[in-house]
């Protein structure tokens, strides 16, 4: 017992040192690196905002965003188990459609993709088991002329800019993201000093970075004008906090492309 309180304390000890010999580094005029941002002149670990932002997260149903007029929820605590009750149908739709749409469950990533696509453009997408499979669909259906719709297909890395209604796709992995993820495409911004992508999304973070988008993605640019969207947020000097919100595991999450409805 005496050995167990002696290393406790010894370990005590030596994290003691180890705070008080982390040397403070300046970050006026460069990043901070790793998982550190710029936080009254010096870089600062990110775990304190971090815990913060994780204590904030919303109950599960609570509106944590809106863009063009469709609102997001959060989706906190839901244990990604298949739920039927949790599937929502566009209201009324059997008087104004004919026919009842389905929009997804409640509060999935594919859940807002859909909403998003059925209030704005009347167009919805088929049955998948997960978000990465939205980017092998061939088409979509529009349930206001009841004709289907080619879908076009990009790969990230190309040249195609993103436009408004393109819905990112995630890969699939074994660690953040097993079942991919689906995002809004809301705006492009390649000619800023800090190129990316603003979206909206449903069950990512479970709050959004502003009231309008939830995320600003960074992109990098290749040589000849390649856009390469990462899953890391784009990090705006005044808001260097923000990139506290993507960690070592997220930071992996590959976005395979976008998908975009014909018509447009
Ligand atoms: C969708 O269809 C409904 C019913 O026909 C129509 O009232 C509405 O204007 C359409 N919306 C869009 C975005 O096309
Ligand atoms: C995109 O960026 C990621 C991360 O920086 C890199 O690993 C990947 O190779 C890039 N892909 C393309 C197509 O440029
Ligand atoms: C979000 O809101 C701000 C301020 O209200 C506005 O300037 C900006 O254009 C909005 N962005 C989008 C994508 O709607």
């Amino acid at each position: 017992m005496k050995f167990i309180v002696l290393i406790l304390l010894l370990l005590f000890v030596f994290n003691q040192a180890q705070v008080q010999i982390t040397p403070r580094i300046q970050c006026k005029t460069k990043k901070c690196e790793g998982d550190n941002f710029c936080f009254q002149g010096y870089c600062t670990s990110c775990e304190g905002p971090r815990s913060l932002w994780n204590k904030r997260k919303p109950l599960w149903g609570t509106k944590v965003g809106e863009a063009l007029q469709v609102p997001a929820f959060s989706n906190f605590g839901d244990l990604d188990v298949l739920d039927s009750s949790k599937d929502e149908f566009l209201e009324d739709s059997i008087n104004n459609f004919g026919e009842e749409i389905y929009i997804g469950q409640k509060y999935q990533c594919v859940h807002y993709a859909r909403k998003f696509w059925i209030q704005n453009f009347n167009v919805t997408f088929g049955s998948v088991d997960n978000a990465e499979q939205i980017f092998d669909l061939q088409e979509a259906y529009n349930i206001n002329s009841k004709q289907n719709i080619n879908l076009q297909k990009f790969q990230n890395g190309g040249i195609e800019t993103p436009i408004l209604g393109d819905l990112l796709i995630w890969q699939k992995d074994d660690g953040e993201f097993p079942y991919g993820h689906v995002a809004v495409v809301l705006n492009v911004d390649l000619e800023s000093d800090y190129p990316h992508v603003l979206i909206a999304e449903q069950n990512y973070d479970q709050i959004w970075d502003t009231r309008n988008f939830s995320r600003a993605l960074k992109i990098t640019l290749g040589e000849k004008k390649e856009i390469n969207i990462s899953n890391n947020r784009q990090t705006f000097p005044t808001k260097d906090d923000l990139k506290c919100r993507d960690d070592l595991y997220t930071s992996q999450g590959v976005i395979l492309g976008w998908i975009r409805l014909k018509i447009q």
